[in-house]
């Protein structure tokens, strides 16, 4: 229910409370008959208008078409998804999803229409994410945090961050690796684009220290390379400004994708793509519930090519030893503490390259991919982790709800998890450099050195 009509029914309760005491009056008023007859009027009066009131109400809400939270503006709708949020979760747990389809990578991230991906842009970004002149002190760029190697998977390899001055942020560094693919940013999700992201670190005190866009815009506007550059590039508006700045540099994320992975490959055609443990893990990440959450191309809910939603509660199970253990509630995501004491909100990050970017989690404080995969199939799936044939009938008893979830929730044990992990390893894509195997793309399928042939800046 939007404000509006919480308006109406408050001044229909208001309407009610003068009618009742209207009625009292008439009630206790004994003395004057006259009065007693404007009292039963206004009373009956005030009756009248709640009921109008109610009807308009019924009509009103009764002729909302159904989907009409999708009709919201972007950032309300945020809002209203993390009030459906706890709904989501449990109805989640209760149904698994059927007929899951399974997809690969496309071979090319989408652009926003006012930013196309140009190959000059493209080389421009590159050099702008490289250039540690974009920080304070020159002494960090995007790709200090972003490194785009085999071992650090687009991240830093780091729990925590370490900005300028060696301060330490709060939260680790995500692969910027299929982040194109992405509908929304960061661990909280609280950018829409990429365009909008690239500001954040550059300005940011912890990271890049910029005070203020002007500072950033006139530093590199001193530079000649850049005036040519931007002017190169950008034809029309060829200021050195932030927004071109970001502009630039979300064209050259666009182009670092991971496509050709063995999963990819798989999906593909190609039977032999994937090792039986690799797909005993794929069958397993699907009918434990790892899809409900991590799904689509990007095994991201927050994926711009899909339709799920973008953040769920974690942890979900409150109060677990994995919990007290890696501090996974110490932060509540989203906004601290709307889902419930403990419950934090957080967007579902992409699982591409996993295997490359420990540590994990939004605090960075599980090393070890194996003990990643086990947190979440216990707090996100109350999945027992067990080697104990006795622990394969898992009662779990919801007092709210007078029902029993997952009567035969079988225990996950170390050989099935082994093999969940051998499936996620199986979505290391290519990274730049790396050559691709063509067969299964189109034209232009060598990924990520698009920027290399191209403008000399
Ligand atoms: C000091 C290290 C550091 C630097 C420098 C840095 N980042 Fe990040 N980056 C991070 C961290 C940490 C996060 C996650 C922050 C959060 O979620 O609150 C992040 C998040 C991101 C994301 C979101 C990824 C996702 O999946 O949501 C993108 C994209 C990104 N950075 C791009 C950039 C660009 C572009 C630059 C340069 C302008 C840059 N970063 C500079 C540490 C850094
Ligand atoms: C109910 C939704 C949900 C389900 C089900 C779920 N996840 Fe997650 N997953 C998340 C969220 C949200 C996060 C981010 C947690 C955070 O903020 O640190 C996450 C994080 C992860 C990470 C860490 C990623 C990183 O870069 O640090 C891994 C690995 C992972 N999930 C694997 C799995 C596997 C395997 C399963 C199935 C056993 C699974 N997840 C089931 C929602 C879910």
């Amino acid at each position: 229910m939007n404000s509006n009509h919480s308006d109406i029914v408050i001044l229909g309760l208001i309407c009610i409370a003068l009618g009742a005491v209207f009625l009292v009056f008439f009630v206790l008023d004994t003395a004057s008959k006259d009065k007693k007859k404007w009292y039963l009027a206004i009373a009956l009066g005030t009756g009248v208008i709640a009921f109008a009131l109610k009807i308009i109400l019924i009509v009103t809400i009764s002729s909302f078409p159904t989907q009409a939270l999708e009709l919201f503006p972007k950032k309300e709708y945020k809002k209203e998804q993390i009030a459906s949020i706890k709904y989501q979760y449990k109805s989640a747990n209760k149904s698994l999803i059927t007929n899951y389809s399974w997809e690969a990578l496309p071979q090319k991230a989408p652009a926003p229409l006012d930013n196309p991906t140009t190959r000059n842009k493209v080389a421009l970004g590159m050099k702008l994410f490289n250039d540690k002149r974009l920080s304070f002190d020159n002494s960090i760029s995007c790709a200090s945090c972003h490194e785009l190697s085999n071992n650090k998977g687009g991240g830093d390899g780091l729990a925590l961050s370490i900005g300028i001055n060696g301060q330490q942020g709060t939260r680790n560094a995500p692969s910027i690796f299929n982040a194109a693919f992405q509908n929304v940013f960061f661990w909280d999700g609280r950018a829409d684009s990429l365009e909008e992201q690239a500001m954040g670190p550059i300005l940011n005190p912890v990271e890049m220290g910029i005070p203020s866009a002007k500072v950033i815009e006139e530093k590199l506007s001193a530079i000649p390379e850049y005036q040519n550059a931007f002017a190169k590039v950008f034809t029309e508006s060829p200021a050195i400004s932030i927004s071109n700045i970001s502009k630039a540099i979300a064209a050259y994320e666009r182009t670092l994708i991971t496509p050709d992975s063995p999963y990819d490959r798989f999906i593909n055609g190609e039977v032999h793509a994937l090792s039986l443990s690799q797909k005993r893990g794929m069958a397993l990440f699907e009918s434990v519930g790892c899809v409900q959450c991590h799904s689509g191309p990007n095994f991201s809910g927050a994926n711009s090519l899909g339709d799920s939603s973008v953040f769920r509660i974690f942890p979900a199970t409150p109060n677990t030893k994995f919990e007290s253990k890696y501090h996974l509630a110490d932060d509540l995501g989203v906004v601290d503490g709307t889902a419930g004491e403990n419950m934090g909100i957080w967007r579902i990050p992409s699982l591409r390259n996993v295997s490359r970017t420990a540590p994990y989690f939004h605090n960075g404080s599980v090393n070890s991919l194996t003990e990643a995969v086990k947190i979440m199939a216990n707090i996100q799936l109350s999945k027992k982790i067990s080697n104990k044939s006795e622990d394969d009938s898992h009662f779990f008893w919801s007092k709210d709800n007078k029902q029993i979830y997952n009567a035969t929730n079988q225990a996950l044990n170390d050989n099935e998890i082994d093999d969940i992990v051998a499936f996620l390893k199986a979505l290391d894509g290519l990274i730049p450099g790396d050559k691709m195997n063509c067969k299964n793309y189109q034209q232009d399928c060598i990924v990520n050195v698009i920027a290399k042939d191209t403008l000399q800046l």
